[in-house]
């Protein structure tokens, strides 16, 4: 069978969370188990969560062996109060978020994510879940498509794409993956090796899976749960998390806050962050070459003061 998803920067991850035994790690993306399973080798205890129902069924049976080492959960890690308190836990020391989807999502053409394969426009991490491309697509205004094809996909030709999109749905709606993409193909010209849809499918998947809007308010509760010098581990693959996190770690790593308008510089109410490094830690080339998912990856690490 081929490979589940292929884990990104297991060693810089590892070297960052100090999973030793004693420790509790919220793995909230748990997708084909792989960082969760190197958290537990080195001795700690995982809680693995994943919304999608495949991903859990698959690292549950891969992680079987850890026994009650390792505890899976079925949820969107949005809801890590909850997880957390139904366990009866409230802090932990440590915490994954390594976001966006796994490659069997990708990969499995009926989960309607990718152009590669032909697929019913589905693209929800979480098949419950109310909410799929095919009512984005097929329901959503022309002003709402412009809006995300611009700010999550950054798409600069959003209007034409828009248009074309409510032109074609006027007649029938639009079906399958497959659909999409020519017709994205249509309007957008291929300037790259990137297929011309490759920035609008973004877009609707971050918008089907509310991706931005979950990560933004787990921010603040993960660093609630974390104990003190618990670590908080985040990947992201593309500039709009990356500028989320860092924004989110930078603002709160900061003793002092100054303003020009100000005699002297102020306390900062909001830190509670330390950061290794200012800056985002990167694959090595050696990791690029082999996984060309890696490519994007940019891993950034706060620890709890
Ligand atoms: C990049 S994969 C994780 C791969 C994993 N670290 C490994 O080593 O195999 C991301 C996983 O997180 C899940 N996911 C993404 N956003 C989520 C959310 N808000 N809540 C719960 N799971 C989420 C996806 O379903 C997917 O399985």
């Amino acid at each position: 069978m081929e490979m589940f998803h292929e884990s990104i920067m297991v060693a810089e991850i590892l070297a960052a969370m100090e999973p030793i035994e004693g420790r509790q790690i919220f793995d909230g993306t748990l997708g084909g188990g792989g960082h969760s399973e190197a958290f537990l080798r080195q001795g700690a205890h995982v809680i693995g969560c994943d919304q999608d129902e495949t991903a859990l069924r698959y690292a549950t049976q891969r992680l079987e062996v850890f026994g009650d080492q390792f505890l899976p959960v079925k949820g969107n890690f949005e809801n890590i109060d909850r997880i957390l308190g139904d366990l009866g836990i409230d802090q932990v020391e440590g915490i994954l978020f390594d976001l966006g989807v796994n490659s069997r999502q990708l990969d499995d053409a009926s989960r309607g994510f990718s152009f590669r394969g032909d697929g019913p426009l589905d693209m929800r991490m979480d098949v419950s879940a109310a909410l799929s491309a095919r009512v984005v697509v097929n329901e959503w205004s022309e002003e709402e498509l412009i809006r995300i094809f611009r700010s999550y996909g950054e798409e600069p030709r959003a209007r034409k794409v828009a248009r074309e999109i409510v032109k074609v749905r006027a007649e029938r709606p639009l079906e399958t993956t497959l659909e999409l993409a020519d017709l994205v193909a249509r309007v957008v010209p291929k300037i790259s090796a990137k297929h011309p849809a490759t920035r609008v499918f973004q877009a609707i998947r971050i918008a089907v899976n509310r991706e931005l809007e979950v990560l933004e308010t787990v921010l603040e509760k993960a660093v609630k749960h974390l104990a003190p010098n618990g670590v908080l581990a985040i990947l992201t693959f593309h500039s709009l998390e990356d500028r989320l996190v860092k924004h989110f770690m930078h603002r709160r790593s900061n003793r002092f806050i100054d303003r020009p308008e100000w005699p002297e510089p102020r306390v900062n109410p909001d830190y509670c962050l330390r950061l290794p490094s200012r800056r985002a830690l990167e694959p090595s080339a050696e990791e690029c070459s082999r996984n060309s998912r890696a490519r994007s990856a940019k891993l950034r690490v706060a620890i709890k003061v």
